[in-house]
């Protein structure tokens, strides 16, 4: 696979290679860890991540749902999660057949019923559907979902602008849109524009992480009130989440897990190496854990 590879393609080939081994020592969420509001809680990595959903939805202030879409599901760690704590009807969309094969296995696991989304009804049973599809462009109607959740799937957007059109689409009115995702620094602050030096490292991140740019956190509110959110909320929770890189550095010492790294392939070698580039990220202040809330 090299760089004129498509990037969906790109996307895919890594998700499709490197899940298993994430879901093998890190478990079913793709996402950072929370650590309290001043990052200093130290707590299993697993409940961190359990926590960084919960802390989302008490700060968006979202405490019901019954449709609703995962854009960027892995393998259905926070689809499930949400489905059965707000008896829901949830699908999740990913571009890997992977993860959302394993996602669809890991519900039958948890005995969650598989239902096909065009036949949601309102019987308030948690039900998932887990489809390959990409977030740009859906199948689903206008106004099909009272919560979208995005964890950390922004990142990879060619087109942000386009990506959250699509979920104001989705959306029914006075719904939410909820989502987490890796950010650089403002740019509009007197720090200025960002230099080489950081323009550099973003590169070598988005080469190994697969990721077209990055954008701040003001762009993500620019671009959604663009496309015609309200109630916009945003808050930058880098602080809360970035000891979750050397929780991930510790577990990647273990013989097993380096085994497991070397045996998915030279892709999964180049995402671990990037980890090295996100600890260093966070600490430069360059990289920022960006949340945004809109409603429609
Ligand atoms: C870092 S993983 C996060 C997974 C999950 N949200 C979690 O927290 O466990 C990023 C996910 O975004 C998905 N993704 C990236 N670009 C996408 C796109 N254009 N359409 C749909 N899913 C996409 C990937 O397939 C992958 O499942």
């Amino acid at each position: 696979m090299t760089q004129t590879t498509p990037l969906a393609q790109r996307i895919q080939q890594f998700y499709d290679t490197s899940s298993p081994l994430w879901e093998r020592t890190w478990g079913e969420h793709m996402h950072h860890g929370f650590y309290g509001h001043d990052g200093r809680h130290r707590k299993d990595r697993r409940q961190a991540q359990i926590d960084l959903m919960e802390e989302l939805l008490r700060w968006a202030d979202v405490s019901s749902a019954q449709t609703i879409l995962d854009v960027g599901c892995g393998i259905g760690g926070s689809t499930l999660y949400l489905a059965k704590k707000f008896d829901a009807q949830a699908v999740g969309i990913t571009l890997s057949p992977v993860q959302a094969k394993r996602a669809g296995e890991r519900a039958a696991e948890q005995g969650v019923a598989l239902q096909a989304w065009e036949n949601f009804d309102d019987t308030h049973e948690p039900a998932v559907q887990f489809q390959v599809t990409n977030a740009l462009s859906t199948p689903f109607p206008d106004g099909s979902f009272d919560f979208i959740w995005s964890m950390e799937s922004g990142e990879h957007m060619p087109d942000k602008q386009g990506f959250l059109r699509e979920c104001y689409r989705l959306l029914k009115p006075g719904g939410t849109f909820l989502m987490a995702t890796w950010c650089h620094r403002p740019t509009h602050t007197l720090a200025g524009p960002l230099t080489s030096s950081e323009q550099n490292h973003l590169d070598l991140l988005y080469d190994l992480y697969h990721l077209p740019y990055v954008i701040s956190l003001n762009d993500y509110s620019d671009l959604a009130t663009t496309v015609g959110f309200n109630n916009i909320k945003l808050a930058d929770w880098s602080r809360q989440v970035e000891f979750f890189w050397q929780d991930v550095v510790r577990s990647a010492m273990d013989l097993n897990v380096v085994a497991g790294i070397l045996q998915a392939g030279s892709e999964t070698i180049r995402g671990t190496a990037a980890i090295a580039l996100m600890t260093t990220g966070f600490n430069r202040g360059l990289i920022r854990y960006g949340i945004l809330r809109g409603s429609k």
